[in-house]
Formats: structure tokens, C-alpha cells, sequence
């Protein structure tokens, strides 16, 4: 029993590091397997599963070349150890030429392995290259364009709205709104440098290379919400060019689509406006640079918080919706911004036309609420260095005071 007593004190310790471990983590199972909102590891469409199996196939490969290369080097280094002081200064022992059968043996075994390799891969390349054929009469077709530091989203086959005469294909950003279940395919292009397109949980990278037309295309088995990132250095805020993308049942998506295809919402006044007390404009608080602008709450259930941004805000006031959608045309936003249907049709930057129907904004950096709206067009640069709307005020003079700031803010969650 004494001589189990230092066994014991081992285990103890071992056990305290894996209990530190898990709580380091929050024993949080995410974490044990491999989970998270980027991961590559539990994913929810053909195309990442596809990459995800071959992932598993190298990965078993190599660890049987790990076991045997390393279980030969680890006896070889117990077996012919220096045992004697002797042993240390004598001289090497007669130098072999090889075995051929050990090295044929070798040679055979690396061409099997490669072999195992190479055919799922061939597989996989061919699967992920293009919508399969059986399946290319139900694809969907969508333009993703990247941005320094956003992403454009055009549906070529969809109509909207400009006025009565005009319509124009149908232009997001930052959140691509997709139909479950069918395959999408996506023409990658950029207008500036290289970026790349990657929803991890849905399909792996392929880059937007200037005047180079990539393609890739994705199928979400479910109904989710699903982070992407921009994978390839493009500038000062590579790290946060992200998106989203949201997959919607074939009901809710066409839903979704006939509210994107009319031109901005207009909050008509309610007769009660007249006798309310006028807004208290919150003075905004100092936000530190990096700070996150993303809620638990949101986190909880993202494709929840989507579906409620549909609908209008509670409590709209017409009347500083109305102040909101002057100042956007004489704070010149509509120089780079499109409203269609309001005065804007700036293409620099994202399509507004239902920017308040979003769930995030700077390109899926910031929880699209109240107070993040006000953080972003407050003070852009710091949210996003070297970003073109915070030269866009420099070079235009524009100052917004915290009146300006809150009528902007709620202009902008108007546009359902
Ligand atoms: Cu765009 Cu990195």
C-alpha cells in the first residue's frame, strides 16, 4: 500500500491538471469535440463533409505512419542504448548497406499509402468542384463579391425594385440569405485585392482573385445560421471581414425574398406622434477598441435573433426616422450608399435598402442593435481600421453630433 503512495500523488496531480484543463475551458463540450461556430470538425453540408472525410482518411493514415516510424525509432533508441561508460566512447559498430527487403518493403508501403490517399481525394476534388450534375437544374445562382472590408451579395435571378419602371438585380452584403436544401452556386470575384470566400461549417475556401472567375458551391442540410470569414490577407482588417449566411426552409426563403425585393420601408407617422415627449439622445459611451460587439444573447440563438429582426422595431418614432433619412442625404451617405427607393445609390459601399433586417453590420463584426449602429457611424476607423467610410468623413468633413448620430440610428433600423 506505501509503495502505491507515490502512484497515488501522481494521479492526483494528473487528475488536478485535466480538472484545471476543463475548467480553462468551461468544460465546455463545444470545446472536447472540436465545436465551435468556424469549426471544420462538425460541419452541415455535402460539400464540407466531403472535405471533412478526407481530412479523416489522411488523418488515419498518418497516424498509422506515426505509430509504426515512431514505435521502430523508440525501440531502436531503448535497445541500443550507451549501458556501460565503455559504450559511450566505443567506436560504431559495421556500417550495412540496407536490406533490400526492408526497402522495398518501405517503397511499397509509401506507394499504398498514397495510393489510400490519392483516391479519396480524387473523389473529393471532382464532388467539390462543381453542383453534380443530377443536381445542377435545382442550383441557385449568387454573385459573392469581396470588398476591402465587406462582402457584396447579388441574386441574379432576382428582380427588385428601383421605382415603378426600374428594376435591378437583387444586391446584399454581409449576410447571404440562402435556400436550405438546394445547392448554391457561387461566382467568387472581388473589385480590389485577393480575399476568399469561407463558410467552414459549409464548404472550404476558394479565393476572389482580381480579374479570375472562381467559382464554388455549398448546400446547407438545415435550416442555420452559419459564420464565415474571409481567408487570405487583404489589408489592415482582414481579421474582421466577416459574413454570414443564413439558411432558410423554401417557405421562409421566398418570404425573405419578397421583402428584399421591394424598395425601403417607409415608417408612416402614427397620430399619437405629435403629443410624445421628444427623445432623450443617449450620449454614447466610450467603446475600447476590439471590444466585442457581439451578445450572449445573440450567441444563444442566432437564427432566432435573425427571424426577429424581420419584423419592425417596437416603438418607432416617424418623426426622428424622417430627421435619420434627411441627414443620410446631407451627410452625403448616399454617395456611397443604395437606398432603393430613397435618395441613395451609391455603390461604394454595402446595399442599405434593408440594412435594419440584418442581424449584424461591418461586414458581421457588430450585433446590429442600437447601440453598436451608434458605435459603428460614430466612429468607423475605430472599428475597422484604414476602412473607407472613416476616410470618407475625413475627406467629406463630416461631423455628426450625438442628435445627428441617434436619428441616423434609427433610420437605419427602419429599413426592414
Ligand atoms: Cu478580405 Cu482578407
Amino acid at each position: 500500500m506505501l509503495k502505491l503512495l507515490p502512484n497515488f500523488a501522481r494521479w492526483s496531480r494528473a487528475a488536478a491538471a485535466l480538472t484545471c484543463m476543463a475548467t480553462l475551458t468551461g468544460c465546455d463540450l463545444n470545446f472536447w469535440r472540436m465545436d465551435g461556430h468556424q469549426s471544420t470538425m462538425v460541419v452541415e453540408g455535402p460539400v464540407a463533409q466531403e472535405q471533412l472525410n478526407l481530412f479523416i482518411v489522411t488523418v488515419w493514415v498518418t497516424l498509422v505512419i506515426f505509430i509504426i516510424v515512431g514505435g521502430v525509432f523508440a525501440y531502436a533508441t531503448w535497445k541500443f542504448r550507451a549501458r556501460t561508460e565503455a559504450d559511450e566512447h566505443a567506436e560504431p559498430p559495421p556500417q550495412g548497406h540496407g536490406n533490400p527487403l526492408v526497402e522495398l518493403g518501405l517503397i511499397g508501403g509509401s506507394v499504398l499509402a498514397l495510393v489510400i490517399i490519392a483516391i479519396p481525394t480524387l473523389k473529393a476534388i471532382w464532388f467539390t468542384y462543381d453542383v453534380p450534375a443530377a443536381e445542377k437544374a435545382n442550383a441557385y445562382e449568387i454573385t459573392a463579391t469581396g470588398y476591402q472590408w465587406w462582402f457584396r451579395f447579388e441574386y441574379l435571378t432576382e428582380q427588385a425594385t428601383v421605382d415603378a419602371s426600374v428594376k435591378t438585380p437583387l444586391v446584399t452584403s454581409n449576410e447571404l440569405v440562402i435556400p436550405v436544401g438546394r445547392p448554391i452556386r457561387i461566382n467568387v470575384r472581388t473589385v480590389d485585392v485577393i480575399h476568399s470566400f469561407w463558410v467552414p461549417k459549409l464548404a472550404g475556401k476558394v479565393d476572389m482573385i482580381p480579374n479570375r472567375a472562381n467559382f464554388l458551391w455549398l448546400k446547407a442540410d438545415k435550416p442555420g445560421y452559419y459564420w464565415g470569414q474571409c481567408a487570405e490577407y487583404c489589408g489592415d482588417s482582414h481579421a474582421v471581414m466577416r459574413f454570414r449566411v443564413v439558411a432558410l426552409g423554401p417557405r421562409e426563403f421566398n418570404d425573405w425574398l419578397d421583402q428584399q425585393l421591394q424598395t425601403a420601408r417607409n415608417v408612416a407617422p402614427r397620430p399619437a406622434d405629435a403629443n410624445r415627449p421628444r427623445p432623450q439622445f443617449a450620449s454614447l459611451r466610450s467603446f475600447r477598441t476590439n471590444e466585442t460587439g457581439i451578445t450572449e444573447r445573440f450567441e444563444v440563438d442566432p437564427l432566432a435573433s435573425w427571424q426577429q429582426k424581420q419584423a419592425p422595431e417596437k416603438g418607432e418614432d416617424a418623426e426622428l426616422v424622417a430627421t435619420g433619412k434627411q441627414l443620410f442625404s446631407t451627410k452625403a451617405c448616399i454617395s456611397c450608399h443604395t437606398v432603393r427607393g430613397h435618395a441613395g445609390a451609391g455603390v461604394a459601399g454595402p446595399d442599405l435598402t434593408h440594412v435594419g433586417a440584418r442581424t449584424t453590420i461591418a461586414a458581421g463584426l457588430l450585433e446590429n442593435n442600437h447601440e453598436q449602429l451608434q458605435r459603428w457611424i460614430h466612429n468607423p476607423g475605430a472599428v475597422k481600421p484604414g476602412n473607407k467610410m472613416a476616410k470618407g468623413y475625413v475627406d467629406n468633413k463630416i461631423t455628426l453630433t450625438a442628435a445627428d448620430e441617434a436619428a441616423l440610428v434609427a433610420y437605419l433600423e427602419s429599413l426592414k
